[in-house]
């Protein structure tokens, strides 16, 4: 996973020729690396909420994604086979927003995360934290930046005292003006389910409201032009900062005591006045020691946590919600931009083998889980496997993941997720390649590798965890590889 970040990052072309760090270097160069990384989750910002305004075709309204993906959908890498989505992008600059979120079940894990301009996730509405459904008042209201978050009106004993409750179930002020709500809808095993989630999606609404305060007057409203690529340099450093000049103004830090200290920076680097003009020698090379300063944060204590059986985790406190931890916020935009905070999801890595998951053509993994995933009841579990290029692999069994909804069996044949909750015994996973059909007591088991063996990608989801995952005390999954079971 370190070499998967720092392969696929934008923000470099090589590390092994980057300058060592100069702890000595010149304040612009110190600034214009410190504003690369502060910027980075403005490049998949641009892409993501670019590609909702394409299709939901303005701010502030929804587009539904109404089918699970396939091999064949690639807008995005890594798509999971779990849940619909539902998403917008939010401008708060001109206006509030009402959201309707409609009464749901609890069996079924769903979501209405909140995100500001540089990913923070610092609203959720779900299943798992203030699952109420109502009408609720979303705002953006720098003099509020201490009061971030969801605000139940039920939780308020003196509701007239705050016009955030007026007629509200409740309110969300967020800490910048522009942002995205992608809501999330687990997807059960069964076919007339679907159509219950369309349902729910078809109660989600979002409507202008008023402007309650007078907020930021100067913010411009977010138009697809100060999303597109073309607007800016080809040159990924350079579009970072001049997208920070653009945007930095009007959306300031998660952590708003932070301010005086970013505007320093970023005036330092050499944004001024909503323009950016270059204070370094190189800025491919201080964009080089940017990333490897990234780099070398995911690998310190703090950020990351060994787990049993050679996999990893980001750190709970190091994923969603990023305060003043800027190089976590940097390397989330580029590994797992939208990630939630760790109350709700938790994404383990696999940091065995080298780092890369490869495979014969005759060869298999096998992962073996000591018992069922400690998720809570309205949680989910999914291992999902991706080809090199990071799309789901085509196979004619059209099994993408295996799952707590996948029908998995014990050795013995019985499912494991039957009747019997409370049975704790081990269960096994075969990762195998798509042409390399194992005897039929694995078919429910095997998770398809690509045909022919290579290089590939899993990805293991953990939707409302339990402690025992949050604090990686639970035992994971044993992973060794194997000649291919085929008989
Ligand atoms: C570090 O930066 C200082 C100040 O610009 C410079 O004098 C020095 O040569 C640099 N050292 C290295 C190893 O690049
Ligand atoms: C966006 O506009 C296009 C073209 O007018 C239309 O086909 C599409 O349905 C619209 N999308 C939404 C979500 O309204
Ligand atoms: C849930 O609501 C409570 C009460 O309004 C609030 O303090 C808390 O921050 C909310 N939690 C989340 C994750 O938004
Ligand atoms: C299938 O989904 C529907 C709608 O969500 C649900 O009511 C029903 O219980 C599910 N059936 C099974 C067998 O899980
Ligand atoms: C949801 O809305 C779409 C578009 O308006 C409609 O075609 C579809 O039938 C609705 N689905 C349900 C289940 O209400
Ligand atoms: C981005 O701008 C270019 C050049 O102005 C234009 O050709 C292109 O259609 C725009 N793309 C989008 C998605 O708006
Ligand atoms: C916000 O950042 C300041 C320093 O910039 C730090 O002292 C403070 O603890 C942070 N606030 C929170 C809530 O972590
Ligand atoms: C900047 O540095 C990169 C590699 O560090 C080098 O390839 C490039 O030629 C340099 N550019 C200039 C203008 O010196
Ligand atoms: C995690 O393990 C790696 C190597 O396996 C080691 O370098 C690193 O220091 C460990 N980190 C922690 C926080 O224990
Ligand atoms: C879920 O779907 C798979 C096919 O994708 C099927 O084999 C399995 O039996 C189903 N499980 C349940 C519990 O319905
Ligand atoms: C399939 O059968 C073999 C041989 O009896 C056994 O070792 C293996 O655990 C079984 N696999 C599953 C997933 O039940
Ligand atoms: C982790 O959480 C579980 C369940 O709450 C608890 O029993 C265990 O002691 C915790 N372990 C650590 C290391 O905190």
């Amino acid at each position: 996973m370190r070499a998967n970040f720092l392969a696929a990052t934008t923000l470099l072309a090589t590390v092994a020729s980057a300058a060592p760090f100069n702890s000595s270097s010149p304040p612009a160069d110190e600034a214009t690396r410190f504003s690369l990384i502060y910027g980075f989750p403005l490049i998949p910002f641009a892409k993501s909420a670019g590609d909702t305004l394409s299709i939901a075709n303005a701010t502030n309204k929804y587009y539904h994604m109404r089918e699970i993906a396939g091999p064949l959908d690639q807008t995005i890498v890594r798509p999971n086979v779990d849940t619909l989505y539902s998403a917008a992008v939010i401008d708060l600059s001109h206006s509030d927003i009402v959201i309707d979120i409609p009464s749901i079940d609890n069996d079924r894990y769903w979501i209405y995360p909140f995100y500001d301009l540089y990913a923070n996730n610092f609203a959720n509405i779900g299943s798992t934290t203030n699952g109420t459904a109502g009408k609720y008042l979303v705002r953006y209201d720098p003099s509020k930046s201490k009061e971030i978050g969801v605000h139940l009106c039920s939780h308020i004993a003196d509701r007239g005292a705050d016009e955030g409750c007026d007629g509200y179930d409740g309110y969300i002020n967020a800490p910048t003006p522009y942002g995205q709500l992608i809501a999330r809808f687990e997807a059960m095993n069964n076919s007339t389910d679907f159509d219950t989630i369309h349902q729910l999606q078809n109660k989600s609404t979002i409507h202008l409201a008023t402007r309650s305060r007078l907020g930021d007057a100067t913010a411009p409203q977010l138009g697809p032009n100060m999303l597109n690529s073309s607007t800016y340099s080809g040159d990924i450093p350079t579009r970072i900062m001049q997208m920070l000049a653009r945007f930095a103004p009007h959306n300031p830090p998660r952590n708003i005591s932070d301010l005086p200290r970013v505007n320093r920076m970023l005036k330092t680097a050499g944004i001024d006045k909503g323009h950016y003009k270059s204070q370094v020698r190189n800025l491919t090379t201080v964009a080089q020691t940017a990333a490897q300063k990234v780099g070398v944060a995911f690998n310190q204590p703090q950020n990351v946590m060994n787990l049993t059986h050679d996999w990893q985790m980001i750190a709970p406190a190091a994923q969603g919600e990023y305060n003043t931890n800027y190089y976590m916020r940097a390397f989330m935009a580029n590994w797992g931009y939208l990630a939630l905070t760790a109350q709700e999801s938790l994404y383990p890595m696999y940091a065995g083998d080298g780092d890369t998951l490869k495979l014969g053509a005759d060869e298999a993994y096998i992962f073996t889980f000591s018992g069922k995933p400690p998720v809570m009841k309205q949680g989910f579990w999914s291992l999902t496997a991706y080809n090199a290029q990071k799309y789901l692999i085509e196979n004619t069994q059209d099994q993408y993941s295996v799952s707590d909804r996948s029908g998995l069996t014990y050795s013995d044949g019985t499912p494991v997720y039957g009747d019997d909750a409370g049975k704790q015994t081990q269960f096994q996973v075969l990762v195998q390649p798509a042409d390399k059909e194992p005897p039929k007591n694995w078919t429910s088991n095997w998770l398809p590798a690509p045909a022919g063996g290579g290089q590939f990608d899993l990805t293991l989801r953990f939707y409302a965890p339990e402690d025992e995952l949050k604090n990686g005390s639970w035992e994971f999954p044993v992973v060794q590889k194997h000649k291919a079971i085929t008989e």
